[in-house]
């Protein structure tokens, strides 16, 4: 497609664009077009991440208690285990019993997910989750 800017036109039930609309003013967006270009966005980098030979980067986050026994070396171990995927970890002590981490991980979409999978399957770990982005869709979807 050549390079440029389109207009379309999109019609939809008015209930459902009133909703739209609430729902970007509450996120504060200037306007519909900004809106729809990171839903879209936001669908190609989704769709990118299906296939996990696509290069990718992004963040797990877990939440655990330290005070289970072996939790945090166990974490450690994961870590250096994995050391190519995984970039930076930051670690929070949240209160006296649990400790948020953030680990940045990069690499084949495949080798993250599995990387996130062992991290947040941890006995111990009481939450956790992954988001992936993807620097090739970007750059093909900025403005
Ligand atoms: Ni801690």
């Amino acid at each position: 497609m050549e390079e440029g800017l389109s207009r379309f036109g999109v019609s939809m039930d008015n209930r459902l664009l009133e909703a739209f609309d609430r729902i970007i003013r509450v996120k504060g967006y200037a306007n519909r077009s900004e809106a729809i270009r990171d839903l879209i966005r936001d669908c190609l980098v989704s769709e990118a991440n299906t296939e996990s030979e696509n290069e990718g980067v992004g963040t797990v986050t877990l939440v655990y208690n330290h005070l289970v026994r072996e939790l945090g070396p166990r974490l450690t171990e994961l870590q250096h285990e994995y050391h190519h995927a995984v970039v930076s970890t930051l670690h929070v002590h949240l209160d006296n019993h649990y400790c948020l981490e953030v680990m940045v991980v990069k690499g084949k979409v495949g080798l993250i997910r599995k990387v996130a999978d062992r991290l947040i399957s941890t006995r111990g770990v009481i939450h956790g989750k992954l988001v992936i982005t993807n620097i090739a869709k970007m750059a093909t979807a900025e403005v």
